[in-house]
């Protein structure tokens, strides 16, 4: 069978996470040349497994990005796919979050995101199928309490796509955000941290119409395909990726 991404140059931020990790080994595993970048080569699974080569960046500074741009320049020439799965939560209301916790959490989400693209955007041009795939989350569109600010990078990261998409369409690149619910990575291990662990799971399952959680491989699905060349004409686009979370109103359970 044909590889999907043979010969493509990818780089994925929060590589070395839960979902950047399964995106990386996919990605290679259709035939990519995938950069890893990442705080730390652990990453946040604390595991030694390498997929990708892994650069050191973190995304809120702009002579890092700068710098893991020109190493793809200088290696390939060219960078086919950009993905910015790098990103952090905060759990807390407005209230309760402090102005350097709020800064800090669109440091990352939103001007990383930024950041990344501005300099991937000359060697996107010289790609023949270059896509950017951002991280979104349902929690763009509706709020799951005591994420606040966590809610605005999405929504943040969520009219920055549709806006790159405009801005970059007339040159044949695609800009789109993967927006997924409840995925089980490192996380929403913190976000589940203090409770029974296999009661909230239970609990968090139940509440889907598909009656389970997605995984990373469920969202490396999904990338993969928008940076393949069967997406060619997928672009502007939010794919919410929830197990159909977002769909149903809440009911009274009879
Ligand atoms: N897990 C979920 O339920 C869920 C749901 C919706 C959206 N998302 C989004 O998916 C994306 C991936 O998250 P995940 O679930 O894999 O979480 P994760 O914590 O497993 O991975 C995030 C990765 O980002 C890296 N990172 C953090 N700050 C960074 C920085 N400044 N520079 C570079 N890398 C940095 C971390 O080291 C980590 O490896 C995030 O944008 C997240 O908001 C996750």
């Amino acid at each position: 069978m044909t590889k999907m991404l043979n010969g493509r140059v990818a780089l994925v931020t929060g590589g070395r996470g839960g979902a950047g990790r399964a995106i990386c080994e996919r990605f290679e595993a259709e035939g990519a040349h995938v950069y890893a970048a990442d705080l730390r080569e652990s990453g946040s699974l604390d595991s030694d497994a390498t997929s990708g080569t892994f650069i050191r960046l973190d995304v809120t500074s702009e002579d890092e990005v700068v710098a893991a741009m020109n190493t793809v320049r200088e290696e390939h020439g060219v960078l086919d796919v950009l993905v910015n799965a790098a990103g952090i939560e905060v759990e807390a209301t407005v209230e309760e979050t402090s102005l350097e916790q709020f800064n800090h959490i669109m440091a990352i989400n939103v001007t990383g995101t930024f950041l990344t693209s501005k300099y991937a955007l000359p060697l996107l041009r010289n790609s023949v199928n270059p896509s950017i795939i951002n991280f979104g989350s349902y929690d763009g569109f509706i709020a799951d309490p005591g994420l606040a600010a966590y809610c605005a990078t999405k929504g943040a990261v969520h009219a920055l796509t549709k806006a790159m998409a405009c801005d970059h369409g007339p040159e044949g690149i695609r800009v789109n955000a993967i927006c997924p619910g409840y995925v089980d990575t490192p996380m929403l291990g913190q976000f589940f941290q203090g409770a029974d662990e296999e009661a909230v799971r239970a609990e968090a399952a139940a509440i889907h119409p598909l009656r389970t959680i997605g995984t990373p491989t469920d969202m490396a699905n999904l990338v993969n395909w928008l940076a393949s060349d069967e997406a060619r004409y997928a672009s502007g686009q939010l794919w919410v990726l929830d197990g159909g979370l977002s769909a149903q109103v809440q009911q009274m359970r009879l």
